[in-house]
């Protein structure tokens, strides 16, 4: 039986869960490959923390890349450490090396993945990434593999699921965003410092991957327009229950003849849509391409094994790989992407405003969206006090950019007290 040696930078949640699937399932994955897997090396920064880690003696723990990238059997390295700028230097180095390297880091993937790929290419190493989006759910191989026969047209995911998890607890146990927050750290959900993934940013990465794999398009992060969850309220969540929909952190990337668009925000979606009934931490990716029609990847988008998971079965890829003579040949195809200008994507909005409760307030608001040629399609009031109305306007599909000017008008008018919601609706 062939032996492949292996180096895991970074033994945090991923790390450790790398080590415990091979432990559990070593023996399947050797029959399948009748290759046997060894970890050799684990890189950390303070060896001394996993001096009771009861990691198997064979592998040597280290905090010096030289160790790993100077030596010649190991093979295959396993990127999940997390940091940014020394992930993409260690990573770059392997493929000099002509080592293949299996990364989860969305931060590096989302801003370097098509460069990186390149250099592994020329050095004849492969690089897969299977657990940067959605954890341990198969989404990222069908973008360039079950899927490359369909122009794939429209990529809508709940990709982040601490996102998830404070929602659907202000959603179904009525929780405020703060108590929905406060879970979910305590659950070890969201992280001690959570911006990340409440600010959209962590969702934003992660469609920036796919769309570049399912578009053939160079994007990165900085392509997508993000907006986080920090303004959803219990007054929204509760509006859109009564009107048939459901608040989720989507991130939306779409091929049309004018451009690519690409954002992350909070949005209404009806509540008989799949991806409205994706609860708790659970991630869901749906995909429609032309000829598929909609397809759609559910499970743990998070958590030691289901990461683990995806990280060995690219380990196995790799090993396949080298078993064909195919290392670092996976054709691709990119283009410079057309981009869309975030103002320009139209969306229909849900609208909150108090407002005075006098005689033409209405018709001063609906002015204003008639002179922007924004369409009112509902318009609930309901009395908050003798003085005070509150108003939930739907309005049809507008270019983003045209209801958040016609906002910031409406905003100035003396009868406005507040305007306290703007919500986009994602109808598919
Ligand atoms: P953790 O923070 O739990 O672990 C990070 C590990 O990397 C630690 O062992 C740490 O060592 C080591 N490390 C960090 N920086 C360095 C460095 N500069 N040099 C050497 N070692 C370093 O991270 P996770 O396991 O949660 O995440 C790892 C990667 O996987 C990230 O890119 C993340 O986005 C991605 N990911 C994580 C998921 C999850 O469920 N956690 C899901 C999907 C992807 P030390 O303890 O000594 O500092
Ligand atoms: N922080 C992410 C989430 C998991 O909450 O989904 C890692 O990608």
């Amino acid at each position: 039986m062939k032996n492949v040696s292996i180096a895991l930078l970074g033994c945090g949640t991923v790390g450790k869960g790398v080590v415990e699937l091979l432990k559990m399932n070593g023996a399947l994955i050797e029959e399948q490959l009748d290759t046997h897997l060894a970890i050799k090396y684990i890189l950390v920064r303070n060896v001394d923390k996993y001096k009771d880690a009861r990691l198997p003696e064979t592998i040597h723990v280290t905090d010096d890349f030289a160790d790993i990238i100077n030596d010649d059997d190991v093979e295959i390295v396993i990127e999940v450490m997390g940091s940014a700028d020394f992930a993409k230097i260690c990573i770059e180095e392997c493929f000099r090396k002509g080592k293949s390297v299996v990364s989860a880091n969305k931060d590096v993937i989302a801003d370097y993945g098509i460069p990186l790929l390149k250099l592994a290419h020329e050095h004849g190493a492969d690089f897969q990434f299977e657990a940067s989006v959605a954890g341990g759910i198969p989404v990222v191989r069908p973008m360039y593999s079950s899927l490359n026969s369909n122009k794939i047209e429209e990529i809508i995911g709940i990709m982040n699921g601490t996102t998830n998890f404070i929602l659907t607890g202000m959603t179904d146990r009525e929780l405020s965003y703060e108590e929905a927050l406060a879970e979910a750290q305590a659950k070890g959900y969201a992280e001690a410092d959570p911006t990340n993934d409440i600010s959209g940013y962590d969702a934003a990465r992660k469609i920036a991957i796919l769309a570049t794999l399912g578009f053939h398009s160079y994007v990165t992060f900085t392509d997508v327009s993000v907006e986080g969850i920090e303004r959803i309220t219990k007054d929204d969540i509760m509006h859109a229950k009564a009107m048939g929909y459901r608040i989720k952190l989507l991130a939306v990337a779409r091929q049309e003849d004018d451009g690519i668009s690409l954002a992350v925000h909070p949005a209404f979606i009806r509540k008989d849509h799949p991806l409205a009934n994706v609860g708790d931490a659970y991630n869901a990716v749906y995909v429609r391409g032309n000829c598929v029609g909609d397809v759609m990847f559910y499970g743990q988008g998070a958590g030691a094994l289901p990461t683990a998971s995806a990280v060995v079965s690219d380990v196995m890829n790799v090993i396949q790989h080298v078993n064909n003579d195919m290392t670092g040949k996976r054709p691709y195809l990119w283009r410079n992407a057309e981009i869309k200008d975030a103002g320009e994507i139209k969306t229909p909005y849900y609208i909150r405003m108090i407002a005075a409760n006098a005689p033409g307030v209405l018709s001063s608001i609906s002015g204003i969206f008639a002179r922007h040629a924004i369409s009112i399609r509902s318009l609930i009031q309901k009395d908050e006090t003798k003085e005070l109305a509150e108003i939930v306007i739907l309005v049809d599909s507008s270019a983003n950019g045209v209801v958040k000017t016609a906002l910031e008008e409406i905003k100035e008018l003396p009868c406005i007290d507040c305007l306290c919601g703007a919500v986009r609706l994602i109808e598919v």
